[in-house]
């Protein structure tokens, strides 16, 4: 079993949105089963899946406390890849949860204040000795500031090479539990997420 760590201590970067979108498109591209696990007190990726009709990807409770045990549940039971979301703070949970991370995707804005503060979250997963890798978020098209934005980001480490832009139906299909792929399999929106769930794949390696 793999394990990836989503992380950033900014809010509204799309922490909980790829966290979902990537254990869908792992699933349908039989990676195996995958287990959602939310560590944040906002809920929002546990509301999410309440929503959802589908039975799968799976999403475990899970005591932070006592995480490297329950993986080693998961892994037991045949998962194949856990996925955490995490809160927007740097926390005692944000230390644990690194702790077990096989990888650490760090979603960023191509914003200023976004690019400032993606600093503290890089020396939590550094101190850890864990791989990490960015990957820009909700960028606008033509703007320039995304390029700037790999530049900044990649003096700090690897940038995803590939950007996900801003679209509504990131947001409008997770409103009845499902993601783009599911509600529109043929937009763009569902070929960025493809593209970064391959390129993770060969980080999880
Ligand atoms: N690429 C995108 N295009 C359009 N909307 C997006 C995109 N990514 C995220 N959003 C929207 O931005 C908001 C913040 O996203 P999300 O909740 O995933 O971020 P987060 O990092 O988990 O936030 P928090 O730090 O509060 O947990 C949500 O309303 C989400 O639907
Ligand atoms: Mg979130």
């Amino acid at each position: 079993m793999r394990t990836l760590v989503i992380a950033s201590q900014k809010g509204g970067v799309g922490k909980t949105t790829l966290a979902g979108h990537l254990a869908v498109i792992a699933e349908q591209n039989n990676y195996g089963s995958v287990a959602l696990i939310d560590t944040d007190s906002q809920g929002s990726l546990s509301s999410w899946w309440n929503e959802r009709k589908a039975e799968t990807p799976l999403f475990a409770n899970v005591d932070i406390a006592n995480l490297p045990q329950h993986l080693r549940q998961l892994e037991a039971s045949g998962v194949k890849l856990a996925i955490i979301d995490t809160p927007p703070a740097v926390t005692e949970t944000i230390h644990l949860v690194v702790a077990v991370a096989d990888l650490v995707l760090i979603p960023t804005r191509p914003s200023p204040h976004d690019l400032r503060a993606v600093g503290s979250t890089v020396e939590i997963v550094e101190a850890a000795g864990k791989k990490m890798v960015f990957v820009i978020n909700g960028a606008a098209s033509r703007a320039r500031i995304t390029g700037e934005a790999a530049i900044v980001l990649s003096q700090h480490g690897t940038v995803a090479p590939v950007t996900i832009y801003q679209r509504t139906e990131f947001a409008s299909s997770m409103i009845d539990g499902r993601t783009v792929q599911e509600v529109n399999p043929n937009g763009k929106s569902h070929n960025e997420i493809m593209d970064l769930w391959k390129y993770l794949l060969t980080k999880l390696r």
